[in-house]
């Protein structure tokens, strides 16, 4: 049968191999310098091969840096069968793709073929790219010489993926003209269909032994079932979930229901030319299109300003979007009804029918929005995201655990959720129970390193409020000694875009003026693979980045020992799936801050912090400079739940803990 995945060789034991594997002398030391065996490693490969041997699931913790990667890369190479890794982002996927799973297969000698799959946005499109560089209307000078660097590309690429292009930032926006979507992609009619990076990169993944993902793509593709994930699933035996904290945000945007106006409009633009074309004499086409089309811009007129996100409950009971919704839902129906009679003058029309009782299904959940949503027996949120031309309504549940549960059900596989932030106190219940993994067995696995020695936590002093418009230079004003005590090698990790750009700003200027000599890297310049490399091998560089290089990210010894953070990364308090989980808890007498987004900020600061120390020779200082840490009554909580560093609060300390290094380092040589 298709939809089963072939039986593995159930496997007693796998124990003996892998102490082999992970001991002295291992295999893995040609692949990784200074390789030495670490129990908690080991432990966690032995669970996970128990796990595969007997087609079953696995929550598995262990801390930043322990080296989870081999220790589920080895029993998956060796024993998983079809494997699919999914891991947090697009570069977690590259470091896995280009780095760990080559170094493991050749010391396996495993004779496994490995694929990379990502979202179709990030191939280039043969057929946009020439439709671009024939009548493209390009605005900047910046797009000419990008269209240039991705042409050329193109001729060497065997991949198309735009990650292995750095010349061209990821951001640039060229890549929206040369790129298809799901809506803008001609299938088997593009003439180019041969050729479709898309296309390859899925029919690799069909056929290889490991699939490398990413969680977006997984569950966008349970979802709309577009990215090539859904076909890989039914043969699948082995799924393993790396960074498997995200998973309940990354599920939860794509659980939900969405409808936007554009959506409608583009509808009543396929009505009428179908209309006209195929039963130009069954209906006033024009007559039944208009008014969709009037109230689907009323209702995105019903929010003058021109980004806004508002949980239902937030828009005022006198505004004229429940008006404009309620005619909005009225035209439809009267649209469905007109194409019901016409459906049969063509299947085009017909098609129209299906999408038009489709959207009218989803806005339904909006008739009544008043009173608590239900979607499969759970609570959601209805919320309006306002663009600028378009309004969309989004109904989103707050606990995912059915539907996730549901996904999981079927063929026997064996599932693997690791992180090194699962558990809290080494209590899986809040993670288990969101995922609906209850009753499944989880294990936590204690890190290798000796925080004390190796760590020091330093926050400084006199930092004004983060929210004071002076902030960001603060913390360039504190963090530059820490940065030229230990010669470079440092992370900046900032909470958003607008404080890395005014650090990199700032620290460009002091770097040129205090004649230092660090590298400085902003994300964005380049790749974030790229920028990674060049940082690893430039040895004393300076890395500012945002969120993507606090998870995951390994950089081993002196390249990385200051990790600077600037401020506790709590979410936006404005965001409405997350005021509506808080409304939630607290109704259940629960107190959403201490029971949400304290913990939620915490995990994501010992993901950052867990950048620092890799190996069990690495040394390095971990400042956190927003002044909370001290000042409020969680401060408390947060810094008792980070590795046990020494802590301080005096730059002379941080200075005599980067010299002793480098006595340190002096009489070893
Ligand atoms: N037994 C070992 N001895 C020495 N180095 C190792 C060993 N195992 C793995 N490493 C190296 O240690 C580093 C950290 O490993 P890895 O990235 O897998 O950590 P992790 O547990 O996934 O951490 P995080 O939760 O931060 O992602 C890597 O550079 C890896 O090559
Ligand atoms: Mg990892």
């Amino acid at each position: 049968m298709i939809d089963e995945p072939s039986a593995l060789p159930v496997a007693a034991t796998h124990d003996a191999e892998i102490d082999q594997l992970f001991g002295v002398d291992s295999p893995l030391g040609h692949a990784v310098g200074a390789f030495r065996p670490r129990q908690s490693q080991t432990e966690m490969a032995k669970a996970i091969a128990h796990a595969i041997s007997n087609q079953s699931t696995l929550i598995a913790e262990a801390g930043t840096g322990t080296g989870k990667t081999f220790a589920y890369l080895v029993p998956a190479l060796l024993w998983g069968g079809k494997v699919i890794v999914s891991t947090g982002t697009k570069n977690l996927q590259d470091q896995l793709f280009l780095r760990d799973i080559p170094s493991v297969r050749k010391a396996l000698n495993a004779p496994v073929s490995v694929a990379l799959l990502k979202g179709r946005a990030n191939y280039v499109c043969h057929f946009h790219l020439e439709r671009t560089l024939q009548n493209g209307r390009l605005t900047s000078r910046d797009d000419v010489g990008h269209l240039r660097e991705i042409s050329r590309f193109m001729k060497t690429t065997s991949s198309g993926d735009k990650a292995e292009l750095s010349k061209v930032p990821e951001t640039a926006l060229i890549w929206n003209l040369v790129t298809s979507t799901r809506d803008t992609c001609m299938g088997a009619e593009c003439q180019y269909y041969q050729d479709c990076f898309v296309m390859k990169a899925r029919k690799e993944a069909q056929q290889a032994d490991v699939v490398v993902v990413n969680h977006h793509l997984f569950f966008a593709d349970v979802a709309l079932k577009d990215t090539g994930v859904a076909e890989l699933l039914p043969s699948a035996n082995t799924i393993i979930f790396d960074e498997a904290h995200q998973l309940p945000d990354t599920a939860t945007l794509f659980f939900g229901e969405t409808i936007s106006t554009s959506q409608v409009l583009e509808l009543c633009r396929d009505v009428l030319a179908e209309g006209l074309s195929h039963a130009r004499d069954g209906a006033d086409w024009a007559g039944t299109v208009t008014p969709v089309e009037r109230a689907a811009r009323d209702l995105r007129l019903a929010f003058p300003q021109d980004i806004v996100r508002l949980a239902v409950n937030q828009i005022a009971p006198s505004s004229i979007f429940f008006p404009a919704l309620e005619t909005l839902k009225e035209q439809l129906d009267n649209m469905i009804a007109v194409l019901q009679k016409q459906a049969e003058r063509a299947d085009t029309i017909e098609q129209c029918r299906v999408r038009a009782l489709e959207l009218a299904m989803r806005l339904d959940a909006w008739n009544k929005p008043k009173t608590e949503e239900v979607i499969i027996g759970q609570e959601s949120v209805l919320w309006v995201e306002a663009y600028s031309t378009s309004l969309q309504l989004h109904q989103t549940p707050l606990s995912i655990a059915p539907i996730f549960n549901k996904q999981r059900e079927g063929a026997p596989r064996t599932w693997i959720f690791t992180s090194a932030t699962l558990a809290v106190k080494n209590d899986f219940n809040h993670y288990s129970a969101q995922m609906g993994l209850w009753d499944e067995p989880a294990k936590s696995w204690p890190s290798p390193f000796q925080y004390g020695e190796q760590g020091l936590l330093y926050v400084p002093t006199s930092l004004p409020q983060p929210n004071s418009p002076e902030y960001t230079d603060a913390v360039i004003d504190a963090a530059l000694p820490v940065i030229e005590a230990a010669g470079g090698g440092a992370f900046l990790l900032c909470t958003t875009i607008r404080a890395v750009n005014r650090a990199a700003e700032r620290l460009r200027e002091e770097f040129e003026r205090r004649k230092l000599p660090f590298p400085l890297m902003v994300q964005g310049e380049a790749g974030r693979t790229e920028l990674l490399d060049r940082f690893r091998a430039a040895g004393n560089a300076v890395l500012i980045g945002s969120q993507s290089f606090w998870e995951g990210v390994d950089v081993r010894g002196d390249a990385l020992s200051v990790v600077i953070i600037d401020k506790l990364p709590f979410s936006p308090p404005d965001d409405p799936v997350l005021a509506a989980r808080i409304e939630a808890l607290e109704r259940k007498g629960m107190n959403g801050f201490m029971h949400h987004q304290l913990p939620a900020a915490i995990i994501n600061l010992k993901q950052g912090a867990g950048r620092l120390i890799r190996d069990e020779r690495d040394k390095g200082v971990l400042m956190i400079c927003d002044p909370r840490l001290i000042s409020k009554p969680y401060g408390k909580r947060i810094w008792q739940s980070l590795p046990p560093f020494k802590r301080t609060r005096e730059l002379a300390v941080v200075q005599e803990f980067f010299a002793t290094i480098d006595t340190a380092d002096a009489s070893a040589e």
